[in-house]
């Protein structure tokens, strides 16, 4: 498959099978926005809560907010993105690409900015969390959220985009401890990629040199992706050193020091970022998982999404659509398996061959048919099911009372 050609094929399936639109597409669209529909939207939230439960919610020390997209315009001057995020635009002139609104109306209306990385959101919040829970160092904050750049060449699908979503991290140490700390959040990008099934052959490190790094870091390694169109920047982890924390406290005349209880010695801590971007990390599950092969004589198209970041886990389907008795009983496993597992299909349109190949395609990793053995015309057979595995497209027969467990246990992983 011609790697070009390999992009084209899943933008195009995104689009078909409801993953990703173009943003305000009736209108001819808006460069450099998506929008995310239903299949798309089940994704990314699986990945964000993967990302979430490994990095928050699993961990004693860290702390997950949720901070204001639109900030004082102070603390950007003091990061210094006003100054100095800038792109260069063909002419040699340099471009700040942070997007500008107003804030107010008529005369008081004051410039604004929407934060161009989350990470402002929470260097703003170290203090508040500092008093509110009194954390010891090491300790780190995490957000995701919406972050905003006027790119001047988006492109690549969602690649490059303008609006873009972020899971990123400050994890707060002693100076000292930097390169200790870097290299377990080194380890932990690596973890994360493994849980989402993206792998580690397609993945490379690159140590980005002096002069090339963004003006608040003193070590980044950014992690690339091989993706269809070329070897690109997925994730960053960068060492801030005590950059923002010492910038913010000298605009905000507010000190943002953390003292330790012991010693009751004062220190601004240096901080350790990882950074992750949603849509690329969506875009290189998607590029991971396309595969095409041949069942059954047929040729297929199939997503090999880990069960855990499928956007449905289960569709279920009676053998034929015609057959109240068939489709009565369907209907019970399926209202009852849905209260278990929310993310689950129901699928009743053409034959049970066309639903795997739709259900393939999407990467749903099982099928769950309601034949007449179903309902006891085998009599041995009563009262279970046909599960069959996407990826080998084996089939399993299931008993009912059985089959919420079976699926439990196996889209977990
Ligand atoms: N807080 C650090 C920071 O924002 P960055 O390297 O500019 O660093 C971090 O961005 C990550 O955000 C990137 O590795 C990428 O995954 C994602 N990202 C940045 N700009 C993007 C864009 N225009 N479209 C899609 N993702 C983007």
């Amino acid at each position: 498959m011609a790697e070009l050609d390999l992009m084209e094929k899943i933008v195009s399936l995104c689009k078909r099978r409801g993953f990703v639109y173009q943003g305000s597409e009736i209108y001819g669209g808006l460069a450099g926005t998506w929008d995310y529909g239903p299949l798309g939207v089940a994704l990314k939230n699986n990945i964000k809560n993967i990302w979430w439960n490994m990095f928050v919610d699993g961990r004693d020390d860290m702390y997950g907010i949720d901070a204001a997209i639109i900030m004082n315009p102070k603390a950007w001057e003091a990061s210094g993105h006003v100054a100095g995020f800038a792109d260069p635009m063909a002419d040699g002139a340099m471009f700040n690409t942070m997007f500008e609104t107003s804030v107010g109306a008529g005369e008081e209306a004051t410039v604004a900015y929407l934060r161009p990385e989350t990470a402002g959101g929470i260097f703003v919040n170290f203090k508040n969390i500092v008093d509110s829970f009194h954390p010891k160092l090491p300790f780190g904050i995490g957000q995701i959220g919406k972050a905003f750049r006027n790119e001047i060449a988006p492109r690549e699908f969602i690649f490059r985009v303008r609006e873009l979503e972020q899971m990123e991290i400050e994890y707060f140490i002693r100076p000292e401890e930097w390169e200790e700390a870097f290299e377990q959040w080194r380890g932990a990008v690596h973890a994360f990629n493994k849980a989402i099934g993206i792998p580690e052959k397609r993945v490379h490190e690159l140590e980005v040199p002096d002069g090339e790094r963004a003006h608040y870091s003193k070590r980044t390694i950014d992690f690339e992706f091989d993706f269809p169109f070329g070897r690109r920047e997925l994730y960053g982890l960068a060492y801030r050193t005590d950059f923002d924390l010492s910038a913010h406290e000298k605009a905000s005349t507010v000190e943002l020091k953390y003292q330790d209880p012991e010693t009751n010695e004062k220190l601004t801590p240096h901080v350790i970022e990882p950074s992750f971007g949603v849509d690329r990390t969506f875009l290189a599950v998607l590029a991971s998982a396309y595969a095409e092969d041949e069942q059954n004589g047929e040729k297929r198209v199939y997503l090999k999404l880990k069960p855990s970041i499928a956007p449905i886990k289960a569709a279920v389907f009676p053998l034929l659509k015609n057959k109240p008795e068939l489709v009565e009983r369907a209907r019970e496993i399926y209202t009852d398996l849905k209260k278990d597992i929310p993310q689950i299909m129901w699928d009743d349109n053409g034959n049970v061959g066309k639903r795997y190949r739709r259900q393939d395609e999407i990467g749903t990793p099982y099928c769950v048919t309601i034949d007449f053995d179903t309902l006891g015309e085998t009599p041995e057979m009563l009262d279970t099911v046909t599960v069959r595995d996407r990826d080998s497209g084996e089939q399993e027969r299931v008993a009912v009372a059985e089959l919420s467990a079976y699926l439990q246990n196996r889209i977990r992983v």
